[in-house]
């Protein structure tokens, strides 16, 4: 199999960690023989920016269209270009353009980590966010009426967009320990709410092999800490989305591992692989940045081209080498962000 995958380290530790996965996904190309990347650089970034006047040239889009795959490092540099203009000018550009209308971001207990959770024991768990629609949107305004002011925010929410994200949570259900968990807030939110149990419901009688249950964002979101072992796929809007995943990246210990994919569904343009991690301008240049959430969105990627297998050794290996003391500084260690990458790609060749 043929890879091309468009690469854009982007700005600070995305070009310290980029490379690392490109190098960790090279040494596994070489273990198996069958899978071949070919990889081309793109220098899109805040730097690109302050030559150029914008973060990618005005045909980005369509150079990235042809490729398999784009592999993100992190964008941002607030010392050179606001980050609203950083991020909307590459981002979310090209997260919606490519109509990639699905995030997804696991969360699992991970060996030799310290999680902040009491009782960590064995989560292990995927949150799919609708990534194009509900709660941001742009419907609304702000008004004055008499000597008050009145700002409304409309959700969105189409049975198109709405089913799309729940399919796909019960499909990956189905690959993992086949349990979808709903979040909703039918008690509160009037309209939105209902029409998303409804569709919930709906749905999940095509996967009569999957368990489901729901939960208020309230109270699932106090479970994710007391009890986050409850779960194996989640779905949730665009805002709950969010707010679910940052903190499934907090009870794992380290924004610094966290993975994502921008999962495009209709196949017209490619999905886009970045860490849920920035670019860490303050320690930056140092070599110390943890490249973990950046190979383990390298995992992300070997699944997204049914690569599940290569992916789980992957994930399985990184594991092994944080639970054996080999971790960067933010995770308590000593090691570089090198002396990690390598002795990950040492034990891949071993195998
Ligand atoms: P950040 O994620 O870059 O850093 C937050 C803290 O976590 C810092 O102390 C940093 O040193 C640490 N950290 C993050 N990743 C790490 C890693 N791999 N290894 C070790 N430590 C790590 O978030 P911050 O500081 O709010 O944003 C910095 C810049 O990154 C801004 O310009 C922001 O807009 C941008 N950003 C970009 C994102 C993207 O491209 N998807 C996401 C989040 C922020
Ligand atoms: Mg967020």
């Amino acid at each position: 199999k043929q890879l091309e995958i468009a690469v854009i380290p982007g700005d600070g530790i995305g070009k310290e960690v980029v490379p690392a996965a490109l190098d960790v996904l090279r040494t596994i190309a070489e273990v198996h023989g069958g899978l071949q990347f070919t990889f081309v650089e793109f220098p899109w970034s805040c730097d690109y920016y302050m030559e150029h006047g914008k973060m990618m040239p005005d045909d980005g889009l369509q150079i990235l269209q042809g490729f398999a795959a784009i592999f993100l490092g992190a964008v941002g540099n607030p010392k050179l270009v606001p980050d609203h203009i950083s991020l909307w000018g590459l981002l979310l550009k090209i997260r919606r353009e490519f109509e990639q209308v699905i995030n997804i971001r696991p969360a699992k207990f991970f060996r030799g980590l310290q999680s902040p959770l009491a009782n960590p024991n064995d989560f292990d768990f995927i949150v799919v966010r609708e990534n194009s629609e509900g709660e941001y949107s742009e419907i609304g305004g702000r008004i004055h009426r008499g000597d008050d002011e009145i700002a409304i925010q409309n959700a969105v929410f189409t049975r198109k967009g709405t089913e799309r994200a729940m399919r796909y949570a019960f499909e990956l259900a189905k690959k993992r320990k086949r349990h979808v968990t709903s979040a909703t807030k039918s008690n509160g939110i009037f309209h939105t709410m209902p029409f998303w149990d409804e569709v919930f419901a709906q749905v999940k009688q095509d996967y009569p092999e999957v368990q489901t249950d729901s939960y208020h964002i309230d109270a699932l979101a106090a479970f994710f800490v007391t009890k986050p072992h409850l779960f194996d796929v989640v779905v949730a809007s665009n805002l709950f989305g969010d707010i679910l995943t940052d903190l499934g990246g907090a009870i794992m210990g380290s924004i610094g591992i966290a993975p994502a994919a921008n999962i495009n569904l209709n196949g017209k343009y490619p999905s886009m692989f970045e860490p849920v991690h920035g670019s860490a301008p303050d320690i930056y240049g140092k070599g110390i940045a943890n490249p973990i959430g950046q190979i383990w969105t390298a995992k992300l990627m070997l699944d997204h081209f049914g690569e599940d297998e290569l992916g789980s050794v992957l994930l399985k290996t990184i594991e092994d080498v944080t639970a054996d003391g080999i971790k960067t500084p933010d995770i308590g260690g000593k090691a570089t962000t090198r002396e990690v990458t390598d002795e990950i790609c040492r034990r891949l060749r071993q195998l």
